[in-house]
């Protein structure tokens, strides 16, 4: 039985049991239609209490059904039955009360949440609107600005926010059911408050609505969903009750079906089954109850304060004392951040730093549980500091690299216990990126490995094994996007118009301003590095800018010029001129933003498709996270090779071999050929099965 009814005098308490997130599916609301009638016919019953076992209240529809034609009873009517009922339901909140869920609790009399309740209307996140008066009832309850806020936002607030605005209406600090019954027991014995599909709504005016309308658009960057939930509130705000839901439910139905929806459900499913692949099920990981970092830099500032968010004491290592005063100053600015931007209070800021060690000395890891090196990019100083690491720790420690670009099987060369050496990419900043690489070596145990997955659980990131390669998945990939977008410049596009086409792809920058942001110099410094492999990379006007001192915005310019204190990028004359050298000789064509995206991202397919060959990523849908959360890559699409696939395999081969006739582009590799065949990339984890 999914609900169940008890009795507190005459209080009925409806406790919904649908694990893992008590999501509404047709059995559901089902048994819910008819608890509202049992209840109704129910003379002993005078109010009705909602509540949840297990993690949470309801977490919205149940997105597994999304993909198939809605069965009634439809969400719609369900609360609709409850909103109308002569008893007053009470929603009792504990966990999350989403999208659909919150709709349920909207079409109760009252909400009373628990403070550590959140609550939210996240469909935009899955492509789609409130399908279930959300956008109708939401503004009648809150306001259109805070309503707008919520809905074309999709985040969700805690319950002091909630009831601060007036959506719900207690936080209850303890035992959330007596609260809410003593709650219904009072609220019975009032006059019900008027059901919010008959209350009226606040005027705003136009101008807010152009003005939002703007301002959603500028963040959506081609996303559909916001700015179609915006229409749903303004219809709510200029429309009757009945025209708003019936506009509301059309384009949830529209949208639901979309590809866009789909393609935010595809990375829905995929981001909950990254912390679990199926190749490491049942293999335990070891406990990790301290951490240590060496070296406290950019990256290594960045993980030692991912590990304290996490709750984890941290042992900071570096070079020397003053070198320590460095790094522990590095990571408290960034807790100083997160305390200007609102996201922790200055207390726990201090407590964060509290919890952080720092010092030279390598005999402060005796006991350590995981260690992770993020010193410089430098095999020999990695080795050395492995070296010590090998004399200090326990034999049981996981030792780690953040190594972006080295070898980790030539950094681990002669370690002691080498089953307990793994590769741990982090991104920059590696406290806000999501993104973890874990890079085994020939030697790491499946252990240790499982230990990186639930590392990443702990510190909430989305981890995706990668293989050894030079840049792992992420970084290699993201060298055939700058092979790429240089081979445009030689043929006829401009820095901005290459920049332009990619933020109209969605990406929240191009290739050119996001190098100018993190310094040209790192990329050139690895191009010397595959030199002197014997390599030949591929960036003519990259080398020459950074030969004549253009890094980037610390240098005061790069691939743009930019003006004091104004991040602006402005088309510069003298890379013009470095361009316009470079392409002599070469033919030059006029580019569209359709096809500058093409030239970019159906090469970066290419190469994704080689990754799979080797076995570096082991599924489609990894080099699909790797690309959302460590590059940019709009959700919307679904991913690198969710798009790919969407966009069709054939049409890509075709483009690749256009583009490869002029020299533009690599032909497509013998794989994507055959995943245009097949209809389907095939990887090593679906040959294993
Ligand atoms: N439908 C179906 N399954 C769901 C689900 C949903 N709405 N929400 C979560 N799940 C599943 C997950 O896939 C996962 O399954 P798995 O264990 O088999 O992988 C399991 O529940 C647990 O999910 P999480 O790992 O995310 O658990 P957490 O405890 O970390 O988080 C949560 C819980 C905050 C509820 C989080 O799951 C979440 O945010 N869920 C999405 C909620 C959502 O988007 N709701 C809106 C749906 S659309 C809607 O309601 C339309 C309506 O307007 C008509
Ligand atoms: P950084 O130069 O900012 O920091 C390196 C730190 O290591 C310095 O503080 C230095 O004093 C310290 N150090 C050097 N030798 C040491 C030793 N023997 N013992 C203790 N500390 C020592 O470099 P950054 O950018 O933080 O990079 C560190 C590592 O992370 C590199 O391997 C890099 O490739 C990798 N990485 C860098 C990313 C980035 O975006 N910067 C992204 C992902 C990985």
């Amino acid at each position: 039985m999914t609900v169940t009814i008890t009795h507190e005098g005459t209080i009925a308490v409806v406790t919904i049991d649908n694990p893992p997130v008590n999501a509404l599916s047709q059995a559901l609301r089902q048994e819910l239609m008819e608890v509202v009638s049992t209840l109704e016919a129910d003379a002993t019953v005078s109010a009705v209490v909602l509540a949840c076992a297990g993690r949470t209240f309801i977490a919205g529809a149940d997105v597994n059904e999304f993909g198939k034609p809605p069965v009634p009873p439809h969400l719609p009517e369900v609360v609709a039955s409850i909103e109308n009922a002569k008893k007053p339901w009470i929603a009792a909140i504990h966990g999350s009360a989403l999208g659909g869920g919150l709709e349920v609790a909207l079409g109760c009399a009252y909400r009373v949440a628990a403070a550590s309740a959140s609550l939210g209307l996240p469909e935009v996140k899955l492509g789609i609107v409130p399908g279930a008066g959300g956008t109708v009832r939401l503004p009648r309850l809150i306001g259109v600005p805070a309503a707008v806020d919520m809905i074309t936002g999709g985040s969700a607030i805690g319950a002091g926010k909630a009831k601060g605005l007036g959506l719900v209406d207690a936080v209850v600090e303890r035992d959330l059911l007596s609260a809410a019954v003593a709650f219904a027991q009072e609220a019975s014995q009032r006059p019900r408050p008027q059901p919010l599909s008959e209350r009226s709504i606040p005027m705003v005016d136009d101008v807010f609505w152009s003005h939002t309308e703007k301002a959603v658009a500028a963040k959506a960057r081609g996303e559909v969903a916001p700015l179609r939930a915006l229409a749903c509130i303004r219809m709510a705000s200029e429309a009757d009750f009945f025209t708003a839901t019936a506009f509301e439910r059309e384009t949830f139905l529209d949208l639901r079906g979309s590809v866009q929806a789909a393609a935010l459900r595809h990375v829905f499913f995929a981001e909950r089954a990254a912390s679990r692949p199926p190749e490491l099920a049942g293999v335990a990981p070891r406990d990790i109850h301290s951490a240590a970092v060496i070296g406290g830099g950019t990256m290594g500032a960045g993980i030692v304060a991912a590990l304290r968010d996490a709750g984890l004491p941290v042992v900071l290592v570096e070079r020397d004392p003053a070198a320590v005063e460095r790094g522990l100053a590095n990571v408290g600015q960034i807790f100083e951040g997160s305390v200007k931007r609102g996201r922790i209070t200055a207390d726990v800021a201090a407590k964060r730093m509290s919890g952080v060690i720092g010092t030279a000395d390598y005999g402060a890891l005796a006991d350590t549980d995981l260690v992770i090196e993020a010193v410089f990019e430098d095999l020999t100083v990695k080795r050395a500091v492995f070296a010590q690491l090998s004399k200090a720790c326990r034999a049981d420690a996981i030792l780690a690299t953040n190594t972006s670009y080295l070898d980790p099987d030539e950094i681990g060369e002669g370690l002691a216990q080498p089953e307990r050496f793994i590769g741990l990419h982090f991104f920059s900043p590696a406290h806000v990126m999501k993104l973890l690489e874990i890079v085994p070596t020939g030697t790491t145990s499946p252990d240790v490995l499982a230990t990186g997955f639930a590392l990443a659980r702990l510190l909430g990131k989305i981890p995706v094994r990668a293989g050894i390669c030079d840049g792992f998945i992420g970084n290699r990939i993201l060298k055939v996007t700058r092979v790429q977008a240089e081979r445009l410049l030689l043929s006829g596009a401009t820095p901005t118009a290459v920049d332009g086409a990619m933020r109209a792809f969605g990406l929240p920058m191009g290739p050119f301003e996001a190098q100018d942001l993190g310094g040209l110099d790192i990329a050139a410094f690895q191009r010397k590095a595959a030199r002197e492999r014997g390599e030949m990379p591929f960036a003519p006007v990259g080398d020459r800018l950074v030969s004549i001192g253009r890094i980037g915005q610390k240098s005061n310019g790069g691939w743009y010029d930019y003006q004091l204190d104004d991040r602006r990028p402005r088309p510069s004359h003298t890379v013009a001129a470095v361009i316009a050298e470079a392409a002599a000789g070469r033919s030059q064509q006029a580019w569209d933003k359709t096809a500058i995206a093409d030239a970019i991202i159906l090469p970066m397919v290419n190469e994704a498709t080689r990754i799979l060959e080797e076995g570096i990523a082991l599924r489609a849908v990894d080099v699909d996270l790797v690309k959302i959360h460590g590059y940019g890559f709009p959700r919307w699409r679904g991913g690198l090779l969710h798009y790919a696939s969407v966009r069709g395999l054939s049409e890509i081969v075709a483009v690749l071999d256009r583009l490869a006739s002029k020299g533009l582009a690599d032909p497509a590799c013998d794989g994507l050929r055959l995943a245009a065949r097949l209809g389907r990339f095939a990887t090593p984890a679906s040959s294993v099965g």
